[in-house]
């Protein structure tokens, strides 16, 4: 199949052609937007990641060049106006779970960072600085935890909490009997909140979803308590999460994604001028750690994406079940 592959960097390029199963494969550094869209004439299938905006638009303008199936190589599928796809008649296929572990693992290390300060302790070390001053971090022995949704990542970010000896407080609307039977005590939004010492959230944006984290939600956790967010930006209000650091109801942040991050992560800004406020107020704050979403990042994870979104693409011109259509 001729396939056009957005948004791509070198790592992109090297494991979709290490494991092609003779497709002919054309790569865009572009992403996919209302500008690239012509990118895509004459192509049957495109691939696209997080960043790439499906709106009903560009959907349009993909089913009038051709194209019948959108393949996402990540799970979350919220750029993507599915409802629209399925009126076109494009098939939307993601890759639900590849290596969970690589995002759960991710967000401990946000966590570990924001608390024990390793990144800043190898700065100082190599300047020659061996204090410990301002170096305190607290135990994660019998804190509680809130986690907000329980599906693949989630329940890996459990099973590495409960080696930390963690309380596990979870908030899903289908509460996971593997994961009650762990230790993980399940409740309302406000009760896995309630007096949380760290919140770290593993749902899909949603209408449901959308700001969950805001100046409301945010008086339930406990004084100075951590925040992680490796799931996706807009889940949070960052305009009150910055109001919250600024006045201490917030003690920590750790963000792998960004509502705005479109127009910013994985490219190099360092020799611009950053024209985004929240982002550069929350780079200001001693207690923020930002990554620009890296929680994938892992060889395990990137041979799992390409090796699945194959399987999507050849189950798709087999005709043969659709197990990871998204949106029917
Ligand atoms: P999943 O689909 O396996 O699990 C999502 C869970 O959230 C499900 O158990 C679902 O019932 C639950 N949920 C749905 N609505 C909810 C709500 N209102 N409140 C609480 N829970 C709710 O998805 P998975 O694989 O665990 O991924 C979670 C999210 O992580 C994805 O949606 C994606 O946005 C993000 N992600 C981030 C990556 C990164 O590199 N930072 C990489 C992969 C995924």
């Amino acid at each position: 199949m001729k396939i056009a592959v957005f948004s791509t960097y070198q790592y992109d390029e090297e494991y979709f052609t290490r494991f092609n199963s003779g497709h002919e494969l054309t790569f865009y550094t572009a992403p996919l937007d209302s500008k690239t869209v012509n990118l895509s004439n004459g192509f049957e299938c495109i691939c696209i990641f997080v960043n790439d905006r499906v709106d009903a638009d560009v959907l349009t303008d993909l089913a009038e060049n051709g194209v019948k199936l959108i393949v996402l190589r990540c799970a979350g599928f919220n750029n993507v106006d599915v409802k629209k796809a399925t009126e076109l008649g494009i098939v939307v296929l993601r890759v639900p779970a590849y290596s969970p572990e690589a995002v759960a693992e991710h967000a401990m290390a946000l966590i570990l960072t924001l608390n024990r300060k390793t990144h800043k302790a190898y700065n100082r070390v190599r300047e020659g600085n061996f204090s410990l001053e301002k170096l305190m971090g607290f135990n994660l022995h019998q804190r509680k935890v809130a986690v907000i949704g329980t599906g693949n990542i989630g329940q890996a970010f459990c099973r590495i909490l409960k080696g930390f000896g963690c309380h596990i407080a979870a908030y899903d609307p289908y509460p996971n009997a593997e994961m009650e039977a762990l230790g993980v005590t399940y409740g309302t939004l406000e009760e896995t909140l309630c007096d949380a010492d760290i919140v770290s959230l593993h749902c899909p944006l949603n209408d449901d979803t959308l700001h969950m984290v805001n100046k409301e939600t945010l008086k339930l956790f406990s004084k100075g308590a951590m925040l992680i967010n490796t799931s996706r930006g807009a889940l949070i209000e960052t305009a009150d999460v910055i109001s919250a650091l600024k006045h201490g109801r917030l003690g920590y942040l750790g963000i792998d994604v960004y509502e705005q991050e479109s127009k910013l992560f994985f490219n190099d800004h360092s020799e611009a001028v950053i024209a985004d406020e929240l982002i550069t107020r929350l780079i200001s704050f001693p207690n923020v750690l930002i990554t620009s979403h890296q929680g994938f990042f892992t060889k395990e994870a990137m041979e799992q994406i390409a090796t699945i979104t194959y399987q999507n693409i050849e189950a798709f011109e087999k005709k043969t079940a659709l197990v990871n259509r998204v949106g029917v």
